[in-house]
């Protein structure tokens, strides 16, 4: 295939793809053709280099083009292919066996999918066809992907073009147990929460939180939908964000992460009292790519990655060099930065007006760190480098924050 130079590609680009996506990333100071890539960073068409620090939203918690993973993807490619997704599959069989052994609680059965949306559209269809419930109540603010039922979960701005959604879909301030004890009935089939709202801004729920989501829950025989396909998977240093909690979900949805970011894979896990659902109805749902065997023989290599103790002790050490960075950042900008939530390698920066999370993520651009606002909080930049992102990088993500604030110092004045 020819080369293409960055000014091609671009003008391709708005010509065939988006026009709009275009013209904001070039407001942003973001126009950055990814071209080669490898560990934490990628390097743009024009030679820049950049630290990833939005990771996709944990598809690229190993990095870029992981090595052991890659291996894995090309031993697989030697015997193996999609597989037929109607028929039995020994690859879904070991994925899911793996995914039983490593979620929490007595969760046991795994239906596959493609992407994280497709997996909560499935919680959802799962939850109203067990407990023959219309109502699911999710977050303010939360997030939950752009297909139907998960769509219905989320915010206004997504969805207001697209009516009338599904009905039955109700939200509750996050954190909030007494709006969400007055919400949840004996109609509600489920709650659907993500541990820590990435998109609402890395809102980090006190001890007490999900213990008492899940009473309210029992409570009333609904069912408890978490949603980790940004915690999850070693992101807040431990694997699951919600064993903080020592809260096991019935319905627990994945994605992002699981794919090493070189094979599309999510997962909908679930209890064995929920699978009692799928008995009488084995093919009432299904997903031409979803488990696909070539994406499963890369997911279980993921996953033993991801699960190692090293892995997590390294998550760790570097949410300490991060903190401690963080903490100065903060005593040099009290005015701008005025609160720091963290969970592991789970960064949002809170800052005191909503403009400052595009101006930042302009800033961090121009100081060769890629990291995002928080959709549904612009006062909040979100950090999410790769898990597995250096000491000496986590300390140049640091450098790029202190000479951005700066920036941002002299905006306001
Ligand atoms: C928490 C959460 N759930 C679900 C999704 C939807 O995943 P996908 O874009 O793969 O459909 C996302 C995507 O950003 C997400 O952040």
């Amino acid at each position: 295939m020819e080369t293409w130079t960055k000014a091609q590609a671009l003008k391709a680009f708005e010509e065939f793809v988006s026009p709009g996506k275009l013209k904001t990333y070039q407001m942003l100071g973001m126009e950055i053709v990814p071209a080669r890539r490898e560990g934490s960073r990628l390097w743009d068409k024009d030679g820049k280099s950049y630290i990833n620090c939005r990771s996709s939203g944990g598809v690229f918690n190993l990095g870029h083009r992981p090595p052991e993973i890659l291996a894995a993807l090309t031993r697989a490619l030697e015997t193996l292919d999609l597989g037929d997704h109607l028929l039995l599959s020994e690859w879904r069989a070991r994925l899911a066996k793996r995914l039983a052994e490593l979620t929490p609680g007595d969760i046991q059965y795994t239906t596959f999918g493609v992407g994280g949306g497709e997996a909560v559209d499935l919680a959802i269809k799962l939850a109203r066809g067990y407990t023959r419930r219309p109502g699911i109540i999710s977050a303010i603010g939360g997030y939950h992907g752009h297909t139907g039922f998960a769509l219905a979960t989320g915010e206004d701005s997504f969805k207001e073009y697209f009516g009338p959604l599904a009905p039955g879909f109700s939200q509750v301030p996050f954190g909030d147990l007494e709006a969400l004890e007055e919400a949840v009935t004996e109609e509600t089939a489920a709650v659907i929460f993500e541990t820590i709202p990435a998109t609402l801004g890395i809102v980090i729920p006190p001890d007490d939180y999900f213990p008492a989501v899940r009473k309210i829950c029992d409570a009333q025989g609904a069912v408890l939908i978490i949603d980790e396909v940004q915690a999850g998977l070693g992101r807040t240093g431990r694997f699951w964000a919600i064993d903080e909690y020592q809260v096991a979900p019935d319905i627990l949805v994945l994605g992002k992460g699981l794919s090493g970011a070189l094979y599309p894979m999510s997962a909908t896990c679930y209890r064995p009292r929920l699978q009692s659902f799928f008995d009488q109805h084995p093919f009432v749902h299904v997903s031409t790519y979803g488990g696909s065997e070539l994406g499963c023989a890369v997911t279980l290599a993921v996953l033993d990655r991801l699960s190692s103790p090293e892995l997590l002790g390294h998550v760790n050490t570097m949410a300490e060099i991060f903190a401690k960075g963080l903490i100065r950042l903060q005593l040099n900008h009290p005015r701008l930065l005025i609160e720091v939530r963290q969970k592991g390698l789970m960064i949002g920066l809170k800052m005191c007006e909503d403009r400052l999370g595009i101006l930042l993520t302009s800033q961090l651009a121009q100081n060769g760190v890629i990291a995002m606002f928080a959709h549904n909080d612009p006062s909040v930049m979100i950090i999410m480098p790769p898990l597995i992102v250096t000491a000496e990088e986590v300390e140049e993500v640091l450098a790029a924050l202190a000479k951005s604030f700066q920036a941002l110092e002299g905006f306001l004045r």
